[in-house]
């Protein structure tokens, strides 16, 4: 049963209170905001000039010393100076939502929150807000325009948030990218960021951004030992939001991607802002824990039954063509997705549990994919080629009891996209397809507008709306970057956003170094979902790529099911490869729905443990990784029930495991355990443990 506690102090009824605290001016020190455990504070300040800045901090500590905010304007003064305090009204909020699927099923939402309305004290005395909410775990806050007669058509040229950091903190970060998020992660100190430097994606649509910028979300450790992330919640008809590195300041500063006339957001009084967030924790693993995030989205749209929103593992004529043992073009005459294929991979999928299964490659159009400049018209998402019958390939999938996922890779012309928009989800919506892995892979065409861009910001809400119409979910590749926008649409349930698994069958450099899982789960997964497509078991890739490796072992790819969260979790090797390994059985047992999780430990760029309840059931599953440094780790298994005695299925790196020499020594061991005691798991060099726990039934 869900049971709701909330406790809104709303300003009806503060008003009613009177003024003490509701209401207070300018200068009488009271704009300060303390979080519902009372540890975090917000202090929102506006000096003689009018500047305005936020402060954020813990105790005496300062996490966030003052910091600017403010806007440019196209035609319009500049709003960073001459603000007024009009009004300022503080509410709390408390509530327990739950969600259909997720990382654990009820969500508490609880915050402090400030509402400041301002005004300009010269012309055009414009009118705005700046909303806060503190949470125990972080801030969020964003700007507001009323509708007003000082304003109506708004080009925004910068936004001048800034975030200022206290001390040379180590930060976790990638390129502040216009296009893409596929790149390697950087460990340095803030004071050595140099994105402008670090390229190492050759091959798709990178920007050479021209200033030190990073992406969000970028994680740090500040010098006082705090974990900070900062990122964005809720992006709604906005651009994306980077981070520009202002060494001379010690401060992050938004920097937004512009459109092609270079504008960077045009919007029309009344809007907001998308929420600009930074997670405060103590211990690492808290960031992941923390629902900051999804909490500053608005609540579910969808109404009705959404049992067609259904998370699940699946497999996919797809890892082959990055082996290049096949093609997704017919005219190579090496085409993977033919109707003979589809049924051996549903045939793989129905024996192994495996619900879903993607087929790319089906449709026409591939011939002209990659590196062609004119591919407006190209791809055709209702028309398979001639050897793929999708009648028959569905129909058969039905009977095995597998559904197929859709593929529409857009080779970034999503123009041409939009105008199939209709036809292509009625199609899936007449078969009962009910999942689409959508692709932009490319510059953006026209020419100019970008990825993360308000232009494709746009587009892709449009496209997650059509979507909605037609009862389908969607896994984005090369993606908007995720902002929990999945709390209001549960539609919206994977995406890309970062180097997955395809890189290493052929990328230039290698592939994913041994520590990308470990940075990436305190970067980017505190986003939302993460499609990684784990699953390979074939690590070193013969014959296809005998000079490419997955640089991890085997246990530690079982690990991933566990670690980086996905409610659609591939299973990403050829049925060849994963047909008759041990290992599969992990992959058959692994829930794809939790209604808990904890992080057990973990440092970013180290090493992660994290514990998964399943939902509707009493197992438990456990995935541990670490970098290229081996581990010893003591697991307390005080969240299973006390006393209770449980399997524990282990799947270890076995003898002499290591992630270059050996990654496939894999050792699976049986044994009972019951809750509340500690278990000694030993990692290899880029290994990992992958952990099955399952109550036995009391005598
Ligand atoms: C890039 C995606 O990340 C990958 O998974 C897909 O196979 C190709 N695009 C083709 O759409
Ligand atoms: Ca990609």
């Amino acid at each position: 049963m869900l049971r709701y506690s909330i406790s809104l102090l709303v300003l009806s009824f503060c008003v009613a209170c009177g003024p003490s605290d509701s209401a207070p001016t300018q200068d009488d020190g009271n704009n300060t905001l303390i979080a519902p455990g009372g540890k975090l504070q917000l202090a929102f300040e506006v000096n003689d000039a009018g500047v305005a800045s936020y402060s954020l901090s813990q105790g005496y500590q300062v996490i966030i010393p003052a910091s600017g905010l403010g806007f440019t304007f196209d035609g319009a003064p500049d709003l960073k100076a001459n603000w007024q305090i009009q009004n300022v009204e503080k509410t709390s909020f408390d509530e327990t939502w739950e969600q259909p699927w997720g990382e654990q099923r009820l969500v508490q939402n609880r915050y402090s929150e400030m509402k400041v309305d301002l005004m300009e004290t010269v012309d055009p005395k414009r009118k705005f807000s700046l909303t806060f909410r503190l949470y125990d775990d972080g801030l969020g806050f964003r700007y507001h325009f009323p509708q007003q007669a000082q304003m109506d058509e708004v080009m925004i040229t910068d936004e001048l948030t800034e975030f200022t950091l206290t001390g040379d903190p180590h930060c976790w970060w990638i390129p502040g990218d216009w296009d893409i998020y596929e790149h390697i992660y950087n460990q340095t100190r803030f004071s050595e960021i140099d994105a402008t430097s670090k390229r190492d994606h050759p091959n798709l649509a990178q920007t050479y951004i021209p200033e030190n910028a990073v992406n969000t979300p970028v994680t740090l450790k500040t010098e006082d030992g705090f974990y900070l992330s900062f990122h964005e919640a809720n992006l709604t008809d906005y651009a994306g939001m980077t981070l520009r590195v202002n060494k001379d300041s010690n401060r992050f500063e938004s920097a937004l991607v512009a459109w092609a006339d270079g504008i960077k957001v045009k919007q029309k009084v009344p809007f907001s802002t998308p929420w600009r967030t930074i997670q405060v924790a103590e211990r690492a693993g808290d960031l992941i824990e923390s629902n900051l995030i999804i909490n500053l989205n608005e609540p579910n749209k969808l109404e009705g039954d959404l049992s067609w929103i259904a998370p699940m593992k699946y497999a996919g004529i797809w890892w082959e063509m990055h082996l290049d043992k096949g093609t997704w073009d017919l005219a190579s005459g090496r085409h993977s997705a033919t109707t003979e294929n589809a049924k051996r991979y549903i045939d793989f999928c129905a024996e192994n549990g495996i619900r879903g299964l993607l087929i790319e490659g089906w449709n026409t159009g591939w011939e002209r994919w990659i590196g062609f400049p004119d591919r407006e018209g190209v791809f055709d998402f209702v028309t398979p080629y001639e050897d793929y019958d999708i009648h028959e390939v569905v129909r058969y999938g039905k009977e095995k009891g597998v559904d197929i996922v859709m593929h529409h890779e857009t080779s970034a012309a999503p123009r041409t996209y939009e105008q199939q928009l209709d036809t292509a989800y009625a199609l899936m919506q007449e078969l009962g397809i009910h999942a689409v892995k959508t692709g932009y892979v490319g510059p953006i065409i026209p020419e100019g507008e970008r990825h993360h861009g308000q232009w494709m910001v746009r587009h892709y809400r449009k496209v997650l709306e059509t979507a909605t119409k037609y009862q389908v979910a969607i896994d984005a590749h090369e993606p908007i970057k995720a902002t929990g926008l999945r709390r209001t649409y549960p539609n919206m349930m994977t995406r890309e956003g970062l180097r997955g698994q395809e890189f290493n069958a052929w990328s230039a450099e290698g592939g994913n170094p041994t520590d990308h899982l470990v940075v990436v789960a305190f970067t980017r997964m505190l986003a939302g979902p993460i499609d990684y497509t784990p699953g390979i078991f074939n690590l070193s890739m013969n014959p296809y790529k005998p000079d490419n490796q997955v640089k991890h072992t085997l246990a530690q790819e079982l690990a991933l099911y566990v670690v980086i969260y996905s409610p659609l979790q591939m299973m990403s090797d050829l049925p060849e490869h994963a047909s008759g390994q041990p290992g599969l059985q992990w992959v058959r047992d692994v829930a794809v729905d939790w209604e808990q999780s904890k992080v057990l430990n973990g440092e970013p760029g180290d090493y992660v443990t994290i514990a998964r309840q399943e939902r509707g059931g009493d197992r438990w599953f456990i995935g541990s990784i670490t970098d290229e440094e081996a581990r010893s780790l003591t697991l307390n298994l005080d969240f299973l029930n006390n006393g209770q005695t449980y399997r524990m299925v282990v799947y270890q790196d076995g003898q002499g495991a290591h992630w270059e020499e050996n990654p496939t020594a894999l050792e699976i061991e049986e044994r009972q355990v019951k809750g509340g005691d500690l278990v000694d798991v030993q990692l290899a060099p880029g290994g990992g443990v992958a952990i099955m726990l399952e109550p036995l039934s009391q005598e």
